[in-house]
């Protein structure tokens, strides 16, 4: 008698709060940079989010939704700054739901790093040469401190009390069109050098108020976005928020930072700390940097261990098996998977069959596709076992 194989990790499903994953798998917030100026929903962002759904994931995040206009990077950025955008919103919400994966959100605020060119533009600061080429003006930006991102870009607007304030209301309002579009995860983006990430960290947060100077100060604008946020998302929903876990900088935020401030959000609370890394410094994005399979793992598994939070880890995750060694090995709870998905929206359905073989056309498949592709599998093997091929 055969015993039967408990399921992988990766295809079991996940609760948190009164929300379940089918799997462990989701996919990472992704710009798209498919809105007009307006930042509103369109078909592009509908069938691209239900396709991502339809390949299988458990949970699909959507892009980064702006809060305010100025917190965008680009012109093409999604937004939520406005309750206009409630209903198209509510559509691709929708839509991915029906299509078998839970809708999670993610909002943002840029900072510093806003009023750029899309990536193959440049990914530069917008100057007088994007007005002429595009009729695309740039706007000022605003951060902690008066600090460039990067050398010889724009010095950004230190934010005033007030203007703080506002910013944190600006998150909140946003979550609360993010539940009432339906979205039922969000994930709060404090990571790779916009804003909040700007306030965290003693590079780019040299305020001698009460919103900078010790960790604790530097902390503060992120405490009281994960609260205003809490307020307005309900109890039932798990509330994600993505760290850069460590600058990689000298001087820098830390991974020992990174734990007392999961630790607090954890109290205001949030459920998991989607653990991402870098962004604060020199633009890594568009150089090749050498990296491995799953290299932000050790973030998640830190967290995880120092925490009683859960992790989701990413970055250059592709092969099924590894991402069930991470699942197996109590070094995150979710995999989120990024750029493979843009390559192999299936890659969820296809790292099923990976790890469990042709049962999983009938269980994670559609079913008048598994039809046809079972069939197709059994012919293969028919034609191996003949040496036809
Ligand atoms: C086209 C593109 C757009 C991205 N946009 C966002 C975003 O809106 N919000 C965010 O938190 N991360 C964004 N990221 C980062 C991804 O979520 C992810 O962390 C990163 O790509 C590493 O994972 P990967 O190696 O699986 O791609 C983006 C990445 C790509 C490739």
């Amino acid at each position: 008698m055969t015993t039967q194989q408990p399921d992988p990790l990766l295809f079991t499903p996940l609760t948190l709060r009164d929300v379940t994953l089918k799997n462990r798998i989701a996919i990472s917030p992704m710009q798209q940079y498919a809105a007009g100026p307006d930042g509103k929903v369109v078909d592009y962002h509908t069938v691209h989010y239900g396709r991502m759904a339809m390949g299988g994931a458990g949970l699909v995040f959507t892009e980064a939704l702006c809060i305010t206009p100025e917190g965008r990077l680009t012109y093409s950025d999604l937004g939520a700054w406005h309750d206009d955008f409630i209903e198209p919103l509510a559509r691709l919400a929708d839509n991915v739901r029906a299509l078998g994966a839970v809708p999670g959100a993610q909002i943002l605020h840029a900072g510093r790093k806003a009023s750029v060119q899309r990536p193959w533009q440049g990914y530069m600061p917008l100057t007088e040469q994007d007005i002429a080429d595009r009729g695309e003006a740039p706007w000022q930006t605003v951060a902690p401190s008066p600090l460039p991102a990067n050398p010889g870009w724009p010095t950004p607007q230190a934010l005033t009390a007030s203007g703080i304030a506002e910013i944190v209301a600006a998150h909140g309002d946003a979550a609360r069109r993010c539940r009432q579009a339906g979205f039922e995860v969000l994930d709060i983006h404090g990571a790779h050098g916009y804003l909040i990430h700007s306030f965290l960290s003693p590079i780019s947060n040299q305020r001698t108020d009460g919103y900078g100077g010790d960790r604790l100060g530097r902390m503060r604008l992120a405490l009281e976005i994960a609260a205003a946020v809490r307020d307005e998302w309900p109890d039932e929903r798990p509330l994600f928020f993505r760290l850069s876990c460590i600058d990689d900088e000298p001087g820098g935020w830390t991974m020992a930072d990174t734990i007392i401030l999961a630790r607090e959000l954890g109290r205001l609370g949030v459920d998991v700390i989607d653990c991402s890394s870098r962004g604060l410094g020199q633009r890594t994005t568009p150089v090749v940097v050498a990296r491995e399979q799953g290299f932000q793992v050790p973030f998640a598994e830190d967290v995880r261990r120092a925490t009683d939070l859960k992790t989701m880890t990413v970055g250059l995750i592709m092969d099924a098996a590894f991402a069930e060694g991470v699942l197996q090995g109590g070094r995150a709870d979710l995999i989120a998977i990024g750029r493979e998905a843009l390559f192999n929206p299936q890659w969820p359905l296809q790292a099923s069959l990976a790890l469990m073989g042709d049962e999983a056309y009938e269980r994670f498949w559609r079913p008048s596709d598994a039809w046809w592709l079972e069939k197709r599998a059994r012919s293969l093997a028919a034609a191996k076992d003949t040496a036809l091929v």
